[in-house]
């Protein structure tokens, strides 16, 4: 027989059965934290300790998501809010699954050139900048539903921490103060944003020093009272609308009155054994990390290596192909039949599989769709209690402060989301995305996510809680998160650590953290067609916990901690705390 790389590949394929995983694992990481009660990881470490909090009072999973939610939107704020929206997946100890989707909605007055000049072409910074960027936030409804639903607490304990946060203040650390600093230019545009975020001198708050927001404290006084009305149906609403009449926007009241969170069936799917449970359609996450897992379910990863040329190779296909799914098919599913179940079936991934050429990078303009042309900040907190209840949270304002403006006294950061729909098919948005008609504007449509919050289960039991921010990046942290723990055997702080790579179909270029290939790897790759664009910076905040051990090999040998957190090393105010 000829030996051919396609070959290779097949005898790889049955080699995989009887190698254990390669040893060659390059991260050197910090420990994971150990819990045995309960775990909490989240991108801001006050955030952490309220979450740890409510579960050591008796709450459980979701009660500290609610709370971790709201003093996130407080210490926290270029990503945490509640000017936003987000996704929330549980999986309850009784083996239940559900997803709360309290993404933001289009004003009932959008259109779907409302971002388009008289010639049709973007007009820029029209979807990212001030009140005509905004979709209608859900963060308010959703931990409502979610406390209501599926929580033990009461609102007014779950948003007594984020109160004090911001009626007493909060000290910065160095994480926080970069994080600050980094929204500064953007925050100075809008006045009541300055005045909350910027001191006196114009210059943002540094290390040590306190940021107290006591708008935002009275703000969520009345929402802690009186339930969402206070803001969907009261004062609050009212100041947004009225700030937006008044600056370009088209929110009106009728937009907040109609809001509604959706409850909604997660996708599933099953890898090597392991059952993936992630977000649905508006997200497109859970669709697309299950397609990619399709396709690379028949590569023996774990043979191939992490980080080698064959494994790189095989991920950035698979990428390839999901995305042009993703950005030409999926959209809101109140609006668009989206092909969930052809996406998902293991026949599907056959016929990519067939289609990837062993040797060769894929073209993508080949794969072009008929008719068609996140700093990215958002956040993602992982949270597994006593019980086993297991929730995974990823919410947003999109950009890094969102809009970058606040209504007059409610010291309410407000969201860009309507950045995430199709401006203009063909012309990419924030993430470089290029989307189709699926994702177009529409009155109470949801523009299409990346948000992947994912609960791994093996067996019936919780295994892995895993997400991050990285806006169209988010759905390749996710899975090369699941993939590094899965196939290369790394425990959960190296595989949220270990240099990532991305492809997102277009542009056809693959992206590669700082230090994340070696020469000979980028070059070997190069020969076979790439393109790749060396990053100079890193990407994405995964928050992750594993069950039952730090790594599979742990957690087969028996005798790991319970719960074992991870918060990404590339959050510099995050923390994983367990107890
Ligand atoms: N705004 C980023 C996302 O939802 O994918």
């Amino acid at each position: 027989m000829q030996l051919t790389r396609r070959t290779l590949i097949a005898v790889s394929l049955s080699l995989t059965l009887t190698l254990t995983p390669s040893a060659a694992v390059f991260a050197a990481s910090p420990a994971p934290a150990k819990g045995e009660h309960g775990m909490v990881v989240t991108a801001q470490h006050l955030a952490s300790e309220v979450g740890v909090d409510v579960l050591k009072k008796g709450g459980n999973a979701v009660d500290a998501a609610v709370a971790v939610g709201y003093a996130l939107a407080v210490v926290y704020p270029n990503a945490g809010n509640i000017g936003g929206g987000g996704f929330m997946t549980i999986r309850l100890k009784d083996g239940r699954s559900t997803f709360l989707d309290f993404r933001e909605r289009a004003p009932l007055a959008a259109t779907k050139t409302m971002y388009l000049d008289k010639d049709g072409k973007p007009v820029k910074g029209a979807s990212l900048d001030g009140y005509l960027a905004v979709g209608v936030p859900g963060s308010v409804a959703g931990f409502e539903m979610a406390r209501q639903k599926y929580g033990t607490l009461t609102r007014q304990d779950l948003m007594a921490p984020a109160i004090a946060y911001a009626r007493d203040g909060f000290v910065l650390n160095q994480g926080d103060a970069a994080s600050f600093a980094g929204g500064a230019e953007r925050l100075a545009k809008d006045p009541a944003a300055a005045a909350i975020f910027l001191k006196k001198d114009g210059k943002p708050y540094g290390i040590g020093e306190k940021l107290a927001q006591p708008d935002l404290a009275a703000s969520l006084s009345a929402i802690s009272e009186k339930g969402p009305d206070a803001f969907y149906k009261g004062a609050i609403a009212d100041a947004i609308v009225k700030a937006s009449g008044a600056k370009g926007g088209i929110l009106a009241k009728g937009d907040f009155e109609q809001y509604a969170v959706r409850e909604l069936k997660p996708v599933t799917c099953s890898y090597r054994g392991y059952e993936i449970i992630s977000s649905p359609p508006p997200s497109s996450g859970g669709v697309i990390i299950c397609e990619i897992l399709n396709v690379l379910e028949l590569y023996p990863l774990s043979y191939l290596g992490a980080g080698s040329a064959g494994t790189v190779h095989v991920m950035v296909e698979a990428m390839r192909y999901a995305y042009v799914d993703r950005n030409s098919a999926l959209g809101d599913p109140d609006f668009v039949d989206n092909p969930v179940e052809k996406l998902l079936d293991k026949g599907y991934a056959k016929d990519i599989r067939d289609k990837i050429d062993p040797f060769r990078a894929g073209v993508s303009k080949d794969l072009m769709p008929k008719g068609f042309g996140e700093s990215k900040e958002t956040t993602h907190y992982s949270i597994i209690d006593k019980d086993g209840n297991a929730v995974a949270v990823t919410y947003t304002l999109n950009g890094s402060f969102g809009a970058g403006v606040v209504a007059d006294g409610t010291g309410i950061l407000l969201n860009n989301e309507m950045d995430d729909f199709t401006q203009k098919p063909g012309v990419p948005n924030l993430y470089g995305l290029v989307q189709g008609e699926a994702n177009a504007i529409e009155p109470k449509k949801t523009p299409l996510s990346s948000m992947s919050p994912t609960v791994v289960t093996k067996d019936g039991k919780p295994f892995m809680v895993i997400g991050s921010p990285g806006g169209s990046r988010i759905i390749t942290i996710t899975l090369e998160a699941i993939v590094n723990v899965i196939d290369h055997g790394m425990n959960i702080q190296e595989a949220i650590d270990a240099p990532r790579i991305h492809h997102q179909w277009l542009p056809d270029t693959v992206y590669v953290e700082p230090f994340g290939l070696s020469p000979d790897t980028e070059r070997l790759l190069a020969g076979m067609g790439y393109h790749l664009e060396l990053a100079d910076k890193t990407w994405g905040q995964a928050a992750g916990i594993l069950v039952g051990g730090k790594s599979l090999d742990e957690i087969e040998k028996g005798g790991g901690a319970r719960y074992n957190g991870a918060i990404d090393s590339r959050a510099a105010a995050g923390e994983a705390l367990g107890y």
